[in-house]
């Protein structure tokens, strides 16, 4: 009776397939096994929070993605080129995702003809649940979607992901930037800015510095060993190490003295004035013997014209040319 189950045969096709396959056959027999655990937990379990489950889809058995294809035509022939059919589709026979796999067991739903109170419908779900089930299988590749700034804030898996819909390859609502403007418009304006990381020109990517998956840090940066590898993986040039580094780069980061998004400033610089940049920190310099009367002052030349290697130098303590 459960022979049907995409995930069993999946599983059987699996020794020809490659390795980095196999992460996914156990991802989905896990999924498999907790399939099978919400099928053996009793009606008022833990689990009873969805509509459907609370109503005897506890009951409930598998059908088999050909017997929903009966009714919903045009959703199941949409679904042969999802990235959740396709994969297992170029290998072998396999079906790969099912339907039942996101929409729990159909039986009971047929039986009645199409009842919507017996089948799980993400669209009518809470945020919590539709992401249990999506992580069911994807907590491997985001681990910290929970704790995320998103998902605390009940921004869900299709709130920027739309299975049915989406001809996108990661399934996206709206390409970037337009999906993640549509909430944030302040930084809508900060890419407007005279100088601006070119996100809205399609240069760039918010995920080349996001993840909006979450990460362990804050503002869902992306996690690297060295914070400022979130921008030197592109500006290698900066990166270092170099035999006389520029300590604020590497003590206080980037941001010490850039804005990442976008800047009134010329070289996405946090103050119009580089001099007065630069004081902030070396405020003593004006008196300095080195520097002539009015040197360190805003109007005199920038210090970088002379100071030309700021962000460290291999020749130059003072990071002079
Ligand atoms: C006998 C025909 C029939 C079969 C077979 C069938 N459905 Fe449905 N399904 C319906 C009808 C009718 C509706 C209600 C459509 C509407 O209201 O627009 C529906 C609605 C749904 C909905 C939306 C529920 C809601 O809350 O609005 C989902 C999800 C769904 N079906 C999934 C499935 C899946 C998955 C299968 C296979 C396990 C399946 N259906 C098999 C007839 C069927
Ligand atoms: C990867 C998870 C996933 C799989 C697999 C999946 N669905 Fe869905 N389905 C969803 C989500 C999420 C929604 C809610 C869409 C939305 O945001 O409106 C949905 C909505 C639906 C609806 C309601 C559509 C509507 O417009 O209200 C139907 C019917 C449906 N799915 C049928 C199917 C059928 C049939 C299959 C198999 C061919 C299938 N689904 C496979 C996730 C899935
Ligand atoms: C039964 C396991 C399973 C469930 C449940 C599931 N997925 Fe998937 N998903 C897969 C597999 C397998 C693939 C295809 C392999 C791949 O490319 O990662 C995939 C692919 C995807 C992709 C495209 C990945 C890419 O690399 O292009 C997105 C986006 C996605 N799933 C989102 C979701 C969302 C959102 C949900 C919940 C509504 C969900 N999935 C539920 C197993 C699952
Ligand atoms: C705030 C928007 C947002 C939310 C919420 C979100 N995603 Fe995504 N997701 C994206 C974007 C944007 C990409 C494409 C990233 C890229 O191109 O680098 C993506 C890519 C993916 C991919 C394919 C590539 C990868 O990184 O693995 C999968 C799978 C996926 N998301 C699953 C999920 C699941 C499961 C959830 C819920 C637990 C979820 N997403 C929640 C925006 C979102
Ligand atoms: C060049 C890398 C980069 C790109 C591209 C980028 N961000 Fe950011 N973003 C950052 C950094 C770094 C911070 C942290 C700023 C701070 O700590 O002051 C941040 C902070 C944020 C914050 C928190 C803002 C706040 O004031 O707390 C949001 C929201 C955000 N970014 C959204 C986006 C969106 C949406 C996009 C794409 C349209 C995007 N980011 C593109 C690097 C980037
Ligand atoms: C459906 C609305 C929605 C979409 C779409 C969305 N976000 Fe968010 N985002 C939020 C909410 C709500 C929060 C949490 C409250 C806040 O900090 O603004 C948040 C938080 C964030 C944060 C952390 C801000 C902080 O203060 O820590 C970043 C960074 C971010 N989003 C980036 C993105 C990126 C990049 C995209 C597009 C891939 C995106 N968001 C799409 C609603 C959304
Ligand atoms: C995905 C690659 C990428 C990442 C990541 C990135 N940048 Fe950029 N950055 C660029 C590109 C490309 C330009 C040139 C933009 C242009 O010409 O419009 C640029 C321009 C700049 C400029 C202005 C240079 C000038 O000549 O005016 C500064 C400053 C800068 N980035 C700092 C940062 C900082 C700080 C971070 C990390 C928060 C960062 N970048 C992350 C690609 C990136
Ligand atoms: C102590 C302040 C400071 C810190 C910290 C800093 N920068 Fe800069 N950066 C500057 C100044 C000042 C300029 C403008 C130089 C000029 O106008 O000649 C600049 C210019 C740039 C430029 C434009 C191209 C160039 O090389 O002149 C890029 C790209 C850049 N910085 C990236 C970064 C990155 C990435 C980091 C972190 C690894 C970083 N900066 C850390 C002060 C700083
Ligand atoms: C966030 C604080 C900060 C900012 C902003 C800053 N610096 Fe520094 N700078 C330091 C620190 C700390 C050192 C290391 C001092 C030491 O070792 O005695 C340093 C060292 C230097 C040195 C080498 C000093 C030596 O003793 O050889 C020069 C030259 C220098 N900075 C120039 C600049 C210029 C020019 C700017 C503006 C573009 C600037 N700094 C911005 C903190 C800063
Ligand atoms: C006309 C060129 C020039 C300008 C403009 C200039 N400097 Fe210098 N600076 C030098 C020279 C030359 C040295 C000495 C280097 C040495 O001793 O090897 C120096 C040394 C320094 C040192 C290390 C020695 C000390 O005094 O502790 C710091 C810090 C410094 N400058 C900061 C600045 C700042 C900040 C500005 C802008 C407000 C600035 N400089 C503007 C040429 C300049």
């Amino acid at each position: 009776m459960h022979t049907n189950r995409p995930v069993t045969r999946m599983f059987s096709a699996a020794p020809g397939w490659l390795s980095g396959l196999r992460v996914f056959l156990m991802i989905l027999l896990g999924a498999g096994m907790v399939c099978a655990t919400a099928l053996a937990a009793p009606p008022s379990g833990a689990k009873g929070s969805s509509a459907t489950s609370a109503k005897g889809a506890v009951h409930a058995t598998y059908v088999g993605s050909d017997t929903c294809a009966t009714c919903h035509e045009e959703v199941a022939k949409g679904f042969a080129s999802n990235p959740h059919s396709k994969m297992a589709l170029l290998h072998g026979n396999a079906k790969g995702v099912s339907c039942e796999n996101c929409h729990g067991p159909g039986s009971e739903h047929v039986a009645g003809g199409g009842d919507v109170t017996k089948i799980f419908n993400p669209a009518k779900a809470s945020a919590k649940d539709v992401d249990a089930k999506c992580l069911s299988c994807h907590a491997g590749s985001h681990p910290d979607f929970l704790r995320s700034p998103h998902a605390k804030a009940n921004v869900s898996c299709i709130s920027c992901h739309d299975i049915h819909g989406s001809k996108d390859e990661t399934l996206l609502k709206a390409p970037q930037p337009t999906l993640c403007f549509q909430c944030h418009a302040d930084e809508r304006g900060q890419f407007s800015m005279p100088f601006h990381h070119r996100v809205k020109e399609g240069l760039i990517k918010c995920s080349d510095c996001h993840d909006p998956h979450g990460t362990f840090g804050n503002n869902n940066l992306k996690n690297t060993a060295d914070q400022n590898m979130i921008c030197t993986k592109c500006h290698t040039d900066v990166r270092g190490p170099f035999v006389y580094e520029h300590a604020p780069v590497k003590a206080e980061g980037c941001l010490a003295c850039h804005t990442p998004h976008g800047s009134q400033n010329a070289r996405l610089l946090n103050m119009p004035n580089i001099n007065v940049l630069c004081n902030q920190c070396h405020n003593a310099v004006t008196a300095g013997a080195v520097h002539g009367q009015g040197q360190g002052s805003s109007d005199s030349v920038p210090c970088t014209s002379c100071h030309t290697y700021i962000h460290g130098s291999n020749i130059n303590a003072a990071f002079l040319r």
